[in-house]
């Protein structure tokens, strides 16, 4: 399974697309830095945790055009793989998820495209996350172009079920024992449990703070 790469043409563009795809994953990364600081210096807290981001591989880009009936073109990647570009954003609490989304809304040069919020909506699967789908403008030396990136917004807690929901569902091929699911299931539900238990706990010692300030 390749990128139909047939001329010189084809792997200056599919440089250009890597190019454009990191440049894209940095700006993001450097704006969610400053507004972690930002926030850290007016509210003396950190709402973020951590941030990774990663390139889809070339491997699962052509799976995905396949799966959904495309020709493994540059041209189709760059329209229909919205998840080329991709950042997961860690944070503490669930308050916090708004938080970074509201933040990310209100960057004038970055442009929603679309919200799945499987956190009021989770997956059958039990997966919760704060999807956000945006474009930034990468500024190169002649043009500007105008870039899609995956954000993914989570707690600690949700991340951790998530990476154990994906590595049980990659070893069985998506299919899993029924046991094993429901077991996922209950796990997401606990996982629900204690953000809300921590998330309460974390506001009702901030209040004693502002009492005591
Ligand atoms: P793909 O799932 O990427 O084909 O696109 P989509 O349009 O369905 O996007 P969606 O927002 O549903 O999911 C995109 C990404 O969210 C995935 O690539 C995963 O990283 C994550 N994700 C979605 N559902 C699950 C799930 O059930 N379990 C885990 N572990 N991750 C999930
Ligand atoms: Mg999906």
């Amino acid at each position: 399974m390749e990128l139909k790469i047939e001329r010189d043409s084809d792997i200056e563009s599919w440089m250009e697309v890597t190019l454009v795809y990191n440049s894209a994953l940095k700006q993001i990364s450097t704006k969610l830095e400053i507004l972690n600081d930002e926030f850290q210096h007016v509210h003396r807290y950190n709402p973020i945790e951590h941030i990774k981001s990663r390139i889809k591989t070339s491997e699962s880009i052509v799976k995905k055009l396949r799966r959904h009936g495309y020709e493994s073109t540059i041209q189709n990647m760059v329209q229909y793989v919205n998840d080329i570009a991709g950042i997961r954003v860690i944070c503490s609490f669930t308050s916090d998820i708004y938080r970074i989304a509201d933040m990310i809304r209100n960057q004038s040069d970055i442009r929603v495209i679309s919200i799945k919020d499987y956190i009021v909506n989770p997956k059958p699967s039990g997966y919760k996350s704060y999807h956000m789908l945006v474009t930034v403008p990468v500024y190169l030396s002649d043009r500007i172009i105008d870039a899609k990136v995956e954000i993914q917004i989570r707690t600690v807690a949700m991340d951790f079920w998530a990476s154990l929901e994906h590595k049980i569902h990659y070893k069985f091929e998506g299919n899993a024992p029924a046991h094993i699911k429901n077991e996922l299931i209950d796990c997401a539900r606990m996982v629900a449990e204690l953000d809300a238990k921590m998330l309460s706990l974390n506001e009702e010692v901030r209040n004693i703070d502002q009492r005591k300030d």
